[in-house]
Order: C-alpha cells, then sequence, then structure tokens
C-alpha cells in the first residue's frame, strides 16, 4: 500500500455563483477569521500526511500565490516595529505548494487531469477548496487516508432530498460503519437521484483515474467532470464512500459562509475565555 502524499487543489474555476466579488477576489480567497478559505484545506492536507501540494490556478488567481509566499518588504517593516509575529505561519510561508495553471476553466475533471505528471505513479488526493470541513475528531481527509488501501476513495455525506440536484450523488452498498462501496454515480440529478449520500469535495485517486479523465467528454454543464471519470471507472476498479464525521460548509453558499465564520469565531472567543 503506497502512503498518499499528494494532493490537488483545483482552484481555477469563474466562482459564477459568488459574482460580482469573484471577478476581483477568488472564491478560495474568501476570508474566514483573517485567514483566506484555501490556507483551511493546505492546513487539512499537512495535517494528512501530505507532502506536495499542486494547486490549479488560472490567469486572475494570482492573489493565491502571493499569499503563499513571503512579502520581504513587509517583512522588514514589521520587524523595524517589532510586529513580525503577527505573520509568523509556517503554512503561508513554508508549505510544499506548486501551481499550474488552467487557461480556460472547462471543469473540474480537466483541472485535475492537469496534475498528471506532478502525480507520476502514486496514489493522490484532491481537495475541493470550497468545502470546507469541522471534523469532531479528525480532518475529513485524514478520515478517507485512515481506510485507503489501494482502491479510490470518495468522502460522502448525507443529504437531505431536496438539495441532492446539486452535488454529484452515489448508488452505493455498505460494507462496513462508514465504508460503503459505489457501483453508480451521477451528477446533480434532476429527478431519482439513486440514495442521499452525496459526493464532498475529498477524494483518494489511483493515477489510472487519468486513463478515464483522458476519454470524457463535456456533461453536466458542458463542463469536463471529474464524476463522469469515476462513473466510467466503476466498471473496472473498486472504489469506496468514506462517510465523513463532521460539518460541511460549502463556502460559495451565503448561509454556510457566514455560518462557517460564526461557529469559528465562538471557538476562538471560547477559547480565549477559557485558556485552552
Ligand atoms: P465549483 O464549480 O464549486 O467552482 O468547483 P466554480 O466553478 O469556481 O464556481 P461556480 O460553479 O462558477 O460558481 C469546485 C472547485 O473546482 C475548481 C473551482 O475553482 C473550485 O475550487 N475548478 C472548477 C477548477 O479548478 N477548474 C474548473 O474548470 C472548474
Amino acid at each position: 500500500m503506497d502512503k498518499v502524499k499528494k494532493a490537488i487543489i483545483p482552484a481555477a474555476g469563474y466562482g459564477t455563483r459568488n459574482l460580482p466579488i469573484t471577478k476581483v477576489l477568488p472564491k478560495e480567497m474568501f476570508p474566514i477569521n483573517r485567514k483566506p478559505a484555501i490556507q483551511y484545506i493546505v492546513e487539512e492536507a499537512i495535517e494528512a500526511g501530505i507532502e506536495e501540494i499542486l494547486i490549479i490556478v488560472s490567469r486572475n488567481k494570482n492573489m493565491i500565490l502571493d499569499y503563499f509566499d513571503r512579502s520581504l518588504e513587509l517583512e522588514a517593516f514589521l520587524e523595524k516595529t517589532n510586529k513580525l509575529h503577527l505573520l509568523k505561519d509556517e503554512v503561508i510561508t513554508n508549505s510544499p505548494i506548486q501551481y499550474m495553471r488552467q487557461s480556460y476553466a472547462e471543469g473540474l475533471g480537466d483541472a485535475v487531469y492537469l496534475g498528471k505528471q506532478f502525480v507520476g505513479n502514486e496514489p493522490f488526493a484532491v481537495l475541493l477548496p470550497d468545502d470546507l470541513f469541522l471534523c469532531p475528531k479528525k480532518g475529513a481527509l485524514a478520515q478517507l487516508i485512515e481506510y485507503y488501501k489501494t482502491s479510490s476513495m470518495i468522502g460522502i455525506q448525507r443529504v437531505e432530498a431536496d438539495l441532492l440536484k446539486n452535488y454529484g450523488v452515489v448508488k452505493a452498498e455498505k460494507v462496513k460503519e462508514c465504508q460503503f462501496q459505489i457501483s453508480d454515480i451521477v451528477e446533480k440529478p434532476e429527478v431519482s437521484p439513486p440514495s442521499d449520500l452525496a459526493v464532498t469535495g475529498r477524494y483518494i485517486f489511483n493515477p489510472s483515474i487519468f486513463s478515464y479523465l483522458e476519454k470524457i467528454e463535456k456533461g453536466a454543464g458542458g463542463e469536463l467532470q471529474l464524476t463522469d471519470a469515476i462513473k466510467a471507472s466503476l466498471g473496472d476498479e473498486k472504489c469506496f464512500g468514506i462517510k465523513i464525521e463532521g460539518d460541511r460548509y460549502d463556502i460559495g453558499k451565503e448561509e454556510d459562509y457566514i455560518k462557517l465564520i460564526n461557529r469559528l469565531w465562538k471557538n476562538n472567543s471560547l477559547k480565549s475565555e477559557t485558556g485552552k
């Protein structure tokens, strides 16, 4: 069993649901209590043992590169004013991040495909930076890695029936408490979803997924869908759904975004009150 050491974070989408702000501020950089959303994702990946990260960006996402880079001018200023501690964050300056540009946002399947060279011959994780999890024990990706042996895995959660049309939905049979074997997957089913188990933004794939990504054609929303590549692989390979224990927040939805900020803010103020 190979260790999962590499992760792809696709962050090249246009964020159309959040326009007009996403015209200049990438959704992945939405602030959540003084940190951008994507930093929580990088932290989750590193905590799960990931050693190399590839972020897929596009032309208007340079802010992400700037954020995870040193700013010597700012450091010099803070040093002079004895405030350097305010910028002290290992994740920001020392994360093992590489970047690649997706020239046209043709879909998540296309974005992941760009990581083919980076991945090489190892299993790898995919984390969607607009899906944030608050988990009671282990981070969402760490939960998937705990179950990983050799087959691909998708983080899943139960979702209310009327919301299923917004997700990839799996048909799956329970194997263990939190583990399901997937026999079908449908992207955003308008009618008759195969279950109430929805795909979340956490995956572990074997490099064999690239041979399916190569062959997919434009699907739902006119995009190259990762879901279609997973579906194509199901006839040849096993794929498991792992039920993620924790609360999921889609920061592209205002309601979730505000709830997440409030919850983290309450947690933080509780910590400072109790000194923990
Ligand atoms: P989403 O569909 O949630 O994000 O994709 P989006 O496309 O930016 O937003 P809408 O649908 O237009 O409102 C999930 C993740 O995949 C990335 C996005 O940046 C987001 O983080 N993505 C999506 C890509 O990197 N490339 C793509 O072609 C599409």
